[in-house]
């Protein structure tokens, strides 16, 4: 069987944490964990491997050319390949006062956010995508969340968060440009919501464990050839299956 390299960005903690540990649980793939502080890396490295998975770390900072480039250097070196992108690594300003209204956000606010949870994934996208083509097989993940969906803008049930949510219909739009472009190939690329969860991000009110969130991207990193392309998903733990979210 092939061993598949999978790449998740900032899994030290959280989502990607759960993402990591649960793909490293599925036969035939070998995990590659990052993070931006190395010390971060090494210990959830070492908390995986007391639960005897064999998952590898190395430093990733996502808005820095730099890292990406050492990052894409030392992949090349070590595995020749990667099949698995998953783009988790993301900031989430909503807390601040600023981002109750778009009338007093922060502009510089809004940009450090859009860096991080745009600019970065095509940073990484472009780095990665053409080792997925030169075996003509990828899987790119990227992590958004439903308050990105245009049609939930009116709904009084999210905070306003306008750095936050115009990041993630950023995000959704680069994989349908993504999806696109990669169209006729065997390179999936799809956004999905991973519900509320208790992580630092989610804080603990929240319903979802990062371990539920974690599902929907296992489903998404394990597509067959022909499966879904440039969609937008909902989290499977409450809709009991892969829905299509509406943009
Ligand atoms: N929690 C929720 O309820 C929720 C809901 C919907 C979507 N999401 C999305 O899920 C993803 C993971 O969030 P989470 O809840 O697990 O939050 P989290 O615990 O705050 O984790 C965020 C991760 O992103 C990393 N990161 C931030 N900037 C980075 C950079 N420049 N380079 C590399 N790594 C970087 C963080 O690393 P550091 O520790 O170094 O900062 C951390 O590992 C995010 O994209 C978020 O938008 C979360």
């Amino acid at each position: 069987m092939t061993q598949r390299v999978a790449v998740i960005t900032g899994s030290h903690k959280g989502l990607g944490y759960a993402i990591a540990r649960q793909l490293a649980q599925h036969e035939g793939i070998q995990v590659v964990l990052t993070s931006r502080k190395p010390q971060d890396g090494l210990t959830a490295q070492q908390r995986l491997s007391e639960e005897n998975l064999s998952v590898d770390f190395h430093p990733l900072d996502v808005t820095s050319d730099e890292s990406v480039q050492q990052f894409t250097a030392w992949l090349q070196q070590t595995y020749g390949r990667v099949d698995i992108l998953v783009n988790n690594a993301g900031v989430n300003p909503t807390q601040q006062p600023e981002e109750a209204s778009l009338l007093t956000v922060q502009l510089a606010t809004m940009l450090d956010t859009w860096v991080t949870n745009v600019v970065a994934v095509a940073r990484i996208t472009q780095a990665l995508v053409p080792l997925m083509k030169a075996q003509n097989y990828g899987r790119i993940v990227n992590v958004s969340t439903e308050m990105a969906s245009l049609s939930l803008m009116g709904s009084d049930y999210y905070p306003l968060a306008p750095s936050y949510r115009l990041s993630k219909v950023g995000l959704n739009g680069l994989t349908t440009l993504l999806a696109k472009e990669l169209q006729g190939s065997n390179i999936l690329v799809n956004s999905y919501s991973p519900g509320w969860m208790k992580t630092d991000m989610g804080g603990s009110d929240a319903p979802f464990t990062a371990d539920e969130g974690a599902e929907t991207a296992l489903y998404l990193a394990t597509l067959p050839e022909g499966g879904a392309q440039g969609q937008f998903f909902a989290e499977m733990r409450r809709l009991g299956g892969p829905i299509a979210l509406s943009w």
